[in-house]
């Protein structure tokens, strides 16, 4: 009996405790706070073009004109992302560098943003074959289902490959690596 009688003010006492008062289920009965009401609409449902997609998940990083910011490790897009498409392994790495894959926005979303800023009537310009086929969302969907591993590594690969192939290296970051290049874009 006196057991009984202990479990149940221990029961009452952990009930009751403050763990208690937090709710980990929502309430039926809440309503939204006062212009509040409408429940917001994920990006990927949103509906809008990739420019306004650019400017909402890319921009805070790479900025407005795709002109990026070396000194926080971004780099320049402009005129310069599409040489991308000249060496293998490019094309995926478009799609698997962080801010494109983990971004809030679908496949189809993302292709048609990808062909947004390749475009050679845009950000890339004439950095991007002529040739180049768009991005389908399919095409997007099964790269984007493989992560990147070792980033900067693949990256310095992808340069190098560029540099190789005399592309000069306008991506506005430091490359000391390349030993012969002595144009990295600054003077832009
Ligand atoms: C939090 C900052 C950040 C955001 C947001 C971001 N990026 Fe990036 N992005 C980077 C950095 C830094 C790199 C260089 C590679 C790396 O270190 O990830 C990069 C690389 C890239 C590259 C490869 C170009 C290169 O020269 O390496 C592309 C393409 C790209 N980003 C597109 C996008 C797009 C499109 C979005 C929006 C959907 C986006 N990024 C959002 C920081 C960002």
């Amino acid at each position: 009996m006196r057991h009984g009688l202990l479990l149940t003010v221990l029961l009452a006492a952990t009930v009751t405790g403050p763990g208690a008062h937090a709710r980990a289920m929502p309430d039926p009965s809440q309503t939204p706070a006062p212009g509040n009401e409408v429940p917001q609409i994920p990006l990927s449902r949103a509906g809008y073009g990739p420019a306004v997609n650019y400017q909402l998940q890319c921009a805070g990083c790479h900025l407005s004109e795709g002109q990026g910011a070396p000194r926080n490790d971004v780099p320049r897009m402009t005129g310069f992302v599409g040489n991308f498409l000249r060496v293998e392994g490019g094309r995926e790495f478009l799609v698997r560098v962080p801010g494109v894959s983990q971004s809030a926005l679908g496949d189809d979303q993302l292709a048609e943003l990808l062909n947004w800023i390749l475009d050679r009537d845009g950000m890339a310009g004439t950095s991007t074959p002529e040739d180049a086929a768009p991005y389908t969302a399919a095409e997007v969907t099964r790269i984007r289902a493989t992560r990147l591993n070792n980033l900067p590594d693949t990256r310095a690969h992808l340069i190098r490959r560029m540099h190789d192939q005399g592309i000069a290296i306008h991506d506005g970051m430091p490359h000391e690596d390349l030993l012969d290049n002595n144009d990295n874009g600054d003077s832009q």
